[in-house]
């Protein structure tokens, strides 16, 4: 496909680009363009979806905004797909279950649970959400390097962000049976985190063969609060971002 609708993008203008980072947020698109090579530039904006271009290691690298949660994030990737992209690296924020994660620590997904509704018109519910395992070890050898508190693990990946995290600060403050207590039990399955994004991500790229990892900064613990400071967000994005770009590196150099 030389032309995609929804991301506003064509062939000639990724510039052969085979590596995506995949933020949530248009408004973090600049933000991790500018830790690239040379100056990128902004290639396309149609809704959520925001593509910035630039250079790593001499490579054409791709930022491109999702927006929240499965179906969008299902769009960019397959449009992405289509015009050529092989590794997506997802940086995003997320809330952590267990106690001993901190505030701005980084977390990065092994897999994840499939909450989510978009990947299940990817693959069945029975097929594993997981990273990509180069993917996988350059975003824990770049945690390790840049010394940043991370944990390495599994996340919960939900539809929704107030009853699916069965969060009680909602509208109605009610939840419905499916996710009554759904958070002790991810909490003793050893689930690390909530986030809306890396179930569907993670199973569409190995359903199409192509490679990803999701890497997320802590912006608020459950076991203690559910508001969100936005101080704890930047540094927990800043985290995320180090991170991300660390890796990429290492990927761009492995191939
Ligand atoms: N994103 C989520 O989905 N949940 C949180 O608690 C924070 C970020």
């Amino acid at each position: 496909m030389s032309k995609v609708y929804h991301l506003g993008l064509d062939e000639g203008k990724i510039e052969e680009a085979r590596f995506a980072f995949l933020p949530g947020d248009p408004d973090r698109v600049k933000f991790i363009a500018q830790n690239f090579d040379s100056n990128s530039k902004e290639i396309a904006y149609k809704r959520e979806y925001r593509s910035y271009l630039g250079k790593m290691k001499g490579k054409s690298v791709l930022v491109t905004s999702t927006g929240i949660g499965g179906p969008s994030t299902s769009i960019a990737v397959e449009e992405l797909a289509q015009l050529g992209v092989k590794i997506f690296i997802r940086i995003g924020t997320t809330g952590a279950i267990q106690k001993n994660i901190k505030l701005a620590d980084v977390i990065i997904v092994t897999g994840s649970v499939r909450l989510d509704g978009a990947s299940t018109h990817y693959a069945p519910v029975e097929y594993p959400a997981v990273a990509d395992y180069e993917v996988l070890d350059a975003l824990v050898e770049a945690a390790k390097a840049l010394g940043l508190r991370h944990h390495i693990g599994i996340t919960a990946s939900c539809d929704t962000f107030y009853p699916g995290q069965e969060r009680k600060d909602s509208y109605s403050g009610y939840i419905i049976r499916r996710f009554q207590g759904s958070m002790k039990e991810w909490q003793r399955l050893n689930v690390l985190n909530y986030e809306m994004e890396s179930s569907t991500l993670l199973t569409m790229a190995n359903a199409m063969r192509l490679k990803a990892g999701c890497v997320m900064g802590v912006i608020v613990n459950r076991t203690e609060s559910e508001e969100i400071n936005p101080k704890v967000v930047e540094k927990a994005e800043i985290n995320a971002v180090s991170v991300a770009i660390e890796a990429m590196k290492t990927l761009i150099l492995q191939k």
